[in-house]
């Protein structure tokens, strides 16, 4: 099992100029890489402008076509050859309303549409802090894989992202990590079984840098890193992934 190094660009660039130097840059340096895959989450609009490189997008509606203004479908994206999906950001949740059920539903629809899910689970500084942890990431992982069959599972990788981590500099302690990684993979294998819950690819994310990467995957048993801030600097992202390999 490769381990998998995400770039969720988030809402960055501004211009397309600045995209294309970015992902040209990155795919010249990951290309020696053989032992990692790697995956670029860009804005939707740029997702036409990129070849070389395997992409992903960073949401999609749960819908196929018609009166929706404004969403993009995941059969648009299959057209574009795109291969992942990011559902269940914690950006998504907090800014955008959302839910368990809306992500389920977003879950089902880019499976049955035939791309690849990476599926977002984490918690917030609150739910931390009031011990609720392990409840709210089995909540997630439950009624995110509410429906989903051992087979469709199979085509999800998990990113541990504890809210409380994103875009503060304040990482996840590899320790801290590697309990919430056992833990997701307990209750995948309490749901599924045991060898699917050892087969799902499980990544950190959350301030992730070129100092700190390597161990989550050497130390903290994750199967690669989802990486925002990091990944708009091409030196940065590719240390990232070089540390991976
Ligand atoms: P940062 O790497 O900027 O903390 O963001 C993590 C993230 O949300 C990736 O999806």
């Amino acid at each position: 099992m490769k381990n998998l190094i995400v770039a969720n660009w988030k809402l960055n660039p501004t211009t397309q100029k600045e995209a294309k130097s970015l992902f040209e840059k990155i795919k010249k340096g990951v290309s020696r890489i053989k032992n990692a895959e790697v995956i670029i989450c860009p804005p939707f609009v740029y997702l036409p402008l990129f070849k070389g490189l395997t992409l992903g997008a960073q949401n999609c509606f749960f819908g196929e076509k018609g009166a929706f203004t404004g969403e993009i479908s995941a059969s648009i994206l299959k057209d574009l050859k795109i291969e992942y999906v990011i559902i269940g950001h914690s950006e998504r949740r907090e800014y955008f309303g959302e839910t368990d059920e809306v992500v389920n539903k977003k879950i089902k629809k880019v499976l049955q549409t035939g791309l690849k899910v990476i599926f977002c689970i984490g918690e917030t500084a609150e739910e931390r802090d009031a011990g609720k942890k392990t409840e709210v990431l089995e909540r997630q992982l439950r009624e995110g894989l509410k429906g989903i069959t051992k087979e469709e599972i199979k085509k999800i990788v998990v990113a541990y992202e504890p809210v409380w981590a994103i875009g503060t500099g304040n990482n996840c302690s590899v320790d801290e990590t590697m309990s919430s990684v056992l833990f997701i993979r307990k209750v995948i294998s309490t749901i599924y079984n045991r060898g699917i819950a050892d087969n799902t690819r499980i990544l950190y994310g959350g301030s992730v840098k070129s100092d700190n990467s390597g161990s989550y995957i050497k130390n903290a048993g994750a199967n690669g890193l989802l990486v925002g801030g990091a990944s708009l600097n091409a030196e940065e992202f590719n240390k990232i992934v070089k540390s991976a390999e």
